[in-house]
């Protein structure tokens, strides 16, 4: 299995895909032993009660990615010759040529989710040290040999030579990011389940002895922002403890819910690698939960038209590689901001009659007619050609330019004699206009602060804030309007602020989305009404 992940790598997993009843009964074994062990410590953990939370590292192995050519000389952990081209494992940075790779599987244990003992360890590996590493006991510098040499913890990335390693402290502090790392001996595993369904799940977390320990979940798509994504989740597993980091293509919402549950008192910082979507979805998990307090939501933005990352102060588009030591101080400087959540509900008819519902949770903004067919018709090219738009670049470039080659404009034309839109309760007369947006947040269509453009002297004009329960209604004239927004030529349409808003659409189809994610709407009713406010995490102007 593989897939473009971006640059000269592509990442490649394996999973040996079958159960050994040996090396079952030995984790089970294992599993009891810990089990045993940690209640006579009297350690207190969190139980889970679902058991949700499967662990696939014992039988997936490493997480190896393929270099075409290694930046510096590095040799293979398997049989120590020189390698060119061949894996590196993303989470425990062991190298080895493509034809050892198997071996490595069996041979070398990767960076484990959990640890057995009390104590937290040092988890050594050998050589491929990165240039100009410091030994953390004669404080000399580790030479670049032309052999595999030296050793570096995955955990706290401590360097050591071969010769001073004998001389090491056996306990390892996790490093300058212990905070966040939930440390391997601090999970519990055990075995659920009766075959052929059994399987090996973590049972529950405790608490280290850190009193400044606010574990970090990590939340990502790894098909996503072009491969970005998944070189963004491998940066995370080489720092964090690999189990924290989730790759929503592989894991069940249930089992993000399930981590949080097993944590102490539910006490952490949720990292979300991805788009405005991915937050919005990550937001309906967190509310299903229904915790108290809420785990604070941070974002690393991915892909295209990030406008809540952008107005948290997040940035709409990260910049690769990931500075690691950025992304921290990024979440130890954040603060907390409360983001107004609404509901729309859309209720179609057809020859009067209703069909059924939908009602979608959005934190950015609702929109109707030409704003929407710019994201219409660019979701369906993408659709038609995904190799072309694949490059990220090439998203962004087409997002910008789409509403210029617009063909379907028609069904946008005079809206407002599709329309008829009653705000609080109070009927609104539209002008000729082609398109409606009722907006959450102070940036739309990718970063522009529409509702504050040439704002002098409006008398509809307030100050656009993320968490007053009301919504900025405004009208677009046409895709050029539009186009005029984004580059501050001209100033929307402004309508109202409101709370409640009920927009009926008497005849046609109309382009519809709601937070990016368009369709066509028939007839029907659309309300839309305040549902809640999430937590986020909002880093500080400068
Ligand atoms: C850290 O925050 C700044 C804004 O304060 C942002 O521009 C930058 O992209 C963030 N860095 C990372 C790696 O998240
Ligand atoms: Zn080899
Ligand atoms: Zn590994
Ligand atoms: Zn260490
Ligand atoms: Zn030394």
């Amino acid at each position: 299995m593989s897939f473009p992940s971006g640059g000269n790598t592509t990442a490649v997993s394996f999973w040996t895909g079958h159960f050994d009843p040996l090396e079952l009964g030995i984790y089970a074994l294992l599993a009891a032993g810990v089990y045993l062990f940690v209640k006579r410590r009297g350690q207190r953990f969190t139980e889970s009660r679902h058991h949700l939370l499967p662990v696939r590292e014992f039988i997936k192995g490493h997480n190896f990615v393929l270099i075409d050519l290694f930046a510096h000389a590095s040799f293979c952990n398997i049989c120590e010759d020189i390698v060119e081209e061949g894996f590196r494992c993303e989470a425990c940075d062991i190298v080895t040529h493509r034809k050892c790779a198997h071996l490595a599987h069996g041979s070398l244990r990767c960076k484990a989710m959990s640890s057995f003992g009390p104590d937290m360890k040092h988890h050594l590996v050998k050589g491929n040290l990165p240039p100009s590493s410091i030994c953390g006991i004669c404080h000399d510098e580790c030479e670049i040999e032309d052999h595999l040499t030296d050793f570096r913890c995955i955990w706290c990335k401590i360097t050591v030579h071969t010769r001073c390693v004998d001389f090491l402290n056996d306990i390892c502090d996790l490093g300058p990011y212990r905070d966040f790392i939930i440390p391997p001996n601090c999970i519990k595993l055990k075995l659920v389940g009766l075959r052929p369904r059994r399987q090996t799940v973590v049972s529950a977390v405790r608490a280290p002895e850190n009193a400044h320990w606010m574990p970090l979940i990590v939340i990502g798509n790894r098909k996503s922002g072009a491969g970005d994504s998944s070189s963004i989740l491998g940066a995370f597993r080489n720092v964090l403890n690999p189990g924290q980091v989730i790759d929503v293509n592989v894991v069940k919402p249930e089992e993000v819910l399930e981590w949080i549950n097993l944590l102490p008192n539910h006490v952490c910082r949720i990292l979300i690698c991805g788009g405005d979507g991915t937050v919005g979805w990550i937001l309906t998990t967190i509310d299903k939960l229904k915790l108290k307090p809420r785990p604070a939501v941070g974002i690393i933005p991915i892909g295209t038209g990030n406008d809540l990352s952008n107005v948290l102060g997040w940035g709409s588009a990260v910049s690769l590689p990931l500075n690691m030591e950025k992304v921290f101080r990024n979440i130890t400087q954040a603060e907390f901001a409360m983001v107004d959540r609404w509901t729309v509900c859309v209720r179609p008819t057809r020859i009067g009659l209703p069909l059924p519902a939908k009602t979608l949770t959005f934190n950015n903004y609702v929109s109707l007619g030409v704003d929407a067919l710019v994201t219409l018709n660019f979701h369906r090219k993408r659709e038609q050609i995904p190799r072309f738009f694949a490059s990220r670049y090439m998203n962004k470039f087409l997002y910008f330019t789409y509403g210029t080659m617009d063909v379907l404009e028609r069904a946008c034309l005079n809206l407002n004699d599709k329309v008829s839109l009653e705000c609080d309760g109070k009927q609104l007369t539209l002008p000729v206009i082609e398109g409606l947006v009722f907006l959450n947040i102070p940036s739309w269509g990718a970063g522009v602060d529409v509702w504050n453009l040439n704002a002098a002297g409006d008398p509809l004009y307030a100050e656009q804030v993320i968490d007053d329960g009301y919504l900025e209604v405004f009208a677009l004239y046409s895709s050029f309007h539009i186009a005029q927004m984004q580059v501050g030529l001209s100033s929307p349409h402004r309508l109202c602020r409101a709370k409640n808003i009920k927009l009926t659409l008497r005849r046609g189809k109309v382009p519809m989305q709601v937070d990016g994610e368009p369709w066509e709407q028939g007839p029907g009713v659309i309300s839309i009404s305040y549902f809640n406010q999430a937590l986020l995490l909002e880093l500080p102007r400068k």
